[in-house]
Order: structure tokens, then sequence, then C-alpha cells
């Protein structure tokens, strides 16, 4: 088995909320977007976070990336733990689940691909999978084969989006990383993107972040909707402090609700 096998530490109190926000679609739906749970073999907020979920009754679950952590050092398959496969296979209790790799899950295994798959997680390394009038699918920002992430800068799959786009129905996008959705997604009529990495930009204020990983100083993509013309990037602040010796101020942790509605809605 690929990850460390101890029993899950105690629960940590934290703040962790849920949010709404309201996006114009075709369809009526609640998602919820579940990204940086970060976790690591450390206790973690991983029965507040179930909770939470199951108090919003999602429709389906988004988790888009770094809900497993490795620190730099771990091989292929050691980032896997039992704290966030707990969380993933709860939520797969909750909703059908949906899960994209972020620069943090660089190292997953195909043996942990197959741990989450059969707790009914759905991993979209640069696939697709039609649901109804939905066509979710995920562009990783790593890959899950050997690969040390810190000797090369992850590049995404920059062919995906088309062919994800190029399908029919309401395409709904995890994408970890913020900064792809300027570069790789926008303009191709891919209505709703989701992503995490950005943290909020750690400190708010004044109703902006001030640093996010891959963006810097004051990032554009931080928090909350983007839009161009009928396209949406929701981004969320993550589930945990990721960089725990920095404390976050006026950036609480969340699990961000998208209530997707059609336009005109009350
Ligand atoms: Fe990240």
């Amino acid at each position: 088995m690929c990850y460390t096998e101890q029993n899950r530490r105690p629960e940590v109190r934290v703040s962790l909320k849920i949010r709404t926000l309201h996006v114009h679609a075709p369809v009526r739906l609640k998602l919820a977007v579940c990204a940086d749970f970060h976790s690591v073999n450390r206790p973690m907020p991983v029965d507040r976070a179930l909770e939470l979920l199951r108090s919003a009754r999602p429709d389906l679950i988004l988790f888009p990336g770094d809900i497993f952590s490795d620190t730099g050092s771990a091989g292929v398959g050691e980032c896997f733990n039992k704290n966030g496969l707990e969380l993933m296979r709860g939520a797969a209790g909750i909703a059908p689940c949906f899960f994209s790799p972020g620069n943090h899950e660089m190292g997953l295994s195909a043996d942990n691909r197959r741990v989450l798959e059969a707790v009914g997680i759905r991993v979209l390394d640069n696939e697709f999978v039609r649901a109804g009038a939905l066509t979710i699918g995920g562009l990783s920002s790593g890959y899950l084969r050997a690969k040390s992430r810190y000797e090369t800068p992850p590049v995404p799959d920059t062919d995906f989006p088309a062919r994800f786009a190029a399908e029919e129905g309401y395409h709904i996008l995890l994408c970890h990383r913020p900064g792809y959705w300027k570069s790789f997604v926008a303009g191709r009529g891919i209505e709703l993107t989701a992503a995490g990495h950005a943290h909020g930009g750690q400190w708010r204020i004044f109703g902006r972040g001030i640093f996010a990983p891959g963006q810097g100083l004051f990032p554009k993509y931080a928090d909350g909707l983007y839009r161009e013309g009928r396209e949406v990037l929701a981004v969320s602040r993550g589930m945990t402090n990721s960089v725990r010796w920095i404390p976050r101020f006026f950036n609480p942790c969340e699990i961000l609700m998208l209530a997707l509605e059609p336009e005109g809605s009350p």
C-alpha cells in the first residue's frame, strides 16, 4: 500500500467554513470545491470538512488538486496519506467526486490512483467524463508518474483544453493553478473552471490577496469569481493553511460552494 499505514491523528480545530458564490448556468447544481487540503500525517480537520460537506448537500464534489501534500523530499507515492484518503472516502459517500492532480500531487503513483478510484473518486488526469448534460474534465498540474516536481517546473498538457472544449455539454474543468486559466483555458468556451493553489493570497488586505504561489505579489487570481464573456473561473481560498508558519489574515479556510442557476433565478 502506498500511503502511510498509521491511524489517522486526532482532529485539529480550525476555522473552516462554507462560502457560497452564485454562477449563472443553464443547469441548476450545487458544486462543492474542495481545494488545497494539503493533507499530511498530522492532525487534520477531516471530520469537520465532512460535516460541512454533509450539511451543504452538494450535487457534485470537485477536488481541483493539492488534497495531498508532499514536502519536496518524498518519493513517488509517498505523499499519499490516510487523512487525505479518509477525506475523499467520506466525500464519495456524500456525492459523486472528481479529482484532478495539483502540483503537490506530481508524485502520485498508479497504485495511489487505483486506491482513489476504489473508494469512489473519479480521477481526471488530463481526462474528461460525460455526466448527463455535463462534461467534467481535469487539467493536471503534475503527472502520475515518477518525476521530481522540484527539478522541472510542471508543464500542463496544453492540448487538453481544446480536446475538452470540443466535447458537447456544459463544461466544468478542474484546474489546480488559476494562472493556467488565462494562458491555456479561457476563450475556448469552457464555461466553468474550478481552481485553488493561490490560498486566497495568504493575507487579505482591502479585499486583495498579498502573495500566491505561481503569481507572486498581489496575485490577479486569488479568490472568488473571474469572468471573461460567459466563461467563469472560480478560485477557492483552500481548506487549510498550507504555510503553517505564516498565519492567514482576513482569509478564512473554506469549502467553496458554487450555486449554478439559470439567469433570472430568484
Ligand atoms: Fe498548489
